[in-house]
């Protein structure tokens, strides 16, 4: 025995409340579909969008970041002095350091709080529940603020008809501290880095600074995408459910990524949700927005159905990597 102290922490966790903030300007298909050779039919068709939301010039995934996680304490009722982690999942932020994560804590009260950010593109929500949940009862953090936040019509290409109508900024924040009773089931999370070209940025930063390269941009090949999503990622979304010991039709709430109305079809298909399982459905009207799409869809979620507070969500995540990550969850 050495006598140094280890610490552990409550047997429980659970999200506490939800923030939301979205870019202020809703962007039509119409005005995007010009330098793309689209049409505001095809893109309602093949993805469910019809407006995404997009930031003005002077604000950034930060000041997003921390709105979203201001509303998000504030609903929990918990003072933001006891905040003691905060976890920023993000791809686009412009400057690769400092991290979003430390400015938001100090902007939102929570300084001297724990934080870093985390690139795990569509998944780093579900990461960042995972990651919270396990700190947690590991006694490393008492309440952690998790934030997807993104700007990612700084890193799009309008002329690029692979992707550039999909993405939308915003940021999505949940609170996570100790519960009586489970809250947060085991992750199902992973990567397949064999797959790394089929989504991502297409230059680097000093390719961009040498002349080589314009500026890097967000590119895909959807139809790998898509099809990896479909047919890998629901045997994901099995597991999780088996690891959480429930069944699909135990779901009070369904909040897959929002990365294509298809894909969130696609799979409420292959699970057979029953019709009383609640779909989220924020692509429509917000786009894709990353790692902010699963927790500005809950968000929205509990707007629009206070009723599914204390239900289990099944969520799951996935992207550029790839990678991705699945849980069951209680929702507030
Ligand atoms: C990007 C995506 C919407 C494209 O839809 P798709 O149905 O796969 O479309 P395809 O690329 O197979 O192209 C089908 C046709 O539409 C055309 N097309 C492709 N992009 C187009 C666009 N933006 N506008 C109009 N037509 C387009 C193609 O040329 C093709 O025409 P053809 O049939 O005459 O050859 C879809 O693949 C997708 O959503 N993928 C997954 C996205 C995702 O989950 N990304 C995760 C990272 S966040």
């Amino acid at each position: 025995m050495t006598g140094l102290t280890q610490a552990t922490g409550p047997a429980y966790t659970r999200i506490y409340a939800y923030g939301a903030a979205r870019g202020e300007n809703a962007v039509p298909n119409e005005d995007l579909v010009g330098p793309i050779d689209s049409s505001d039919e095809w893109i309602r068709q093949r993805t469910g969008i019809v407006t995404r939301v997009r930031a003005d010039a002077g604000t950034d995934a930060i000041d997003l970041a921390t709105e979203a996680a201001k509303e998000a304490v504030a609903t929990a009722g918990i003072d933001p002095a006891d905040v003691d982690l905060v976890i920023v999942a993000t791809i686009s932020n412009p400057k690769q350091t400092p991290s979003v994560s430390a400015i938001v804590a100090d902007r939102i009260g929570a300084n001297p709080a724990a934080a870093y950010d985390m690139n795990a593109a569509c998944a780093g929500y579900a990461y960042g529940i995972a990651q919270a949940d396990a700190l947690i009862r590991a006694g490393a953090a008492r309440y952690a603020v998790v934030i997807g936040a993104e700007k990612l019509s700084d890193i799009v290409d309008p002329t690029d008809r692979s992707i550039s109508f999909l993405l939308g900024d915003g940021a999505g924040a949940a609170v996570v501290g100790p519960s009586d009773t489970p809250g947060i089931s085991p992750a199902v999370w992973g990567s397949d880095g064999s797959k790394a070209d089929a989504v991502g940025m297409n230059h680097t930063l000093v390719d961009f600074r040498d002349g080589k390269a314009p500026w890097p941009t967000l590119r895909q090949e959807g139809p790998t995408v898509f099809r990896w999503a479909v047919w890998e990622m629901v045997k994901v979304a099995r597991e999780a459910l088996e690891k959480a010991g429930v069944e699909a039709s135990d779901l009070a709430a369904f909040i897959p990524h929002q990365a294509n109305m298809r894909i969130v079809d696609e799979f409420a298909k292959q699970l057979k949700l029953p019709e009383s399982t609640v779909i989220a459905r924020d692509i429509e009207t917000t786009g894709n927005t990353s790692a902010a799409s699963i927790p500005l869809a809950s968000h929205r979620l509990m707007q629009e159905h206070p009723e599914l507070s204390g239900g289990l969500a099944l969520q799951i995540g996935f992207g550029a990597g790839l990678v991705f990550a699945a849980q069951v969850v209680v929702l507030p």
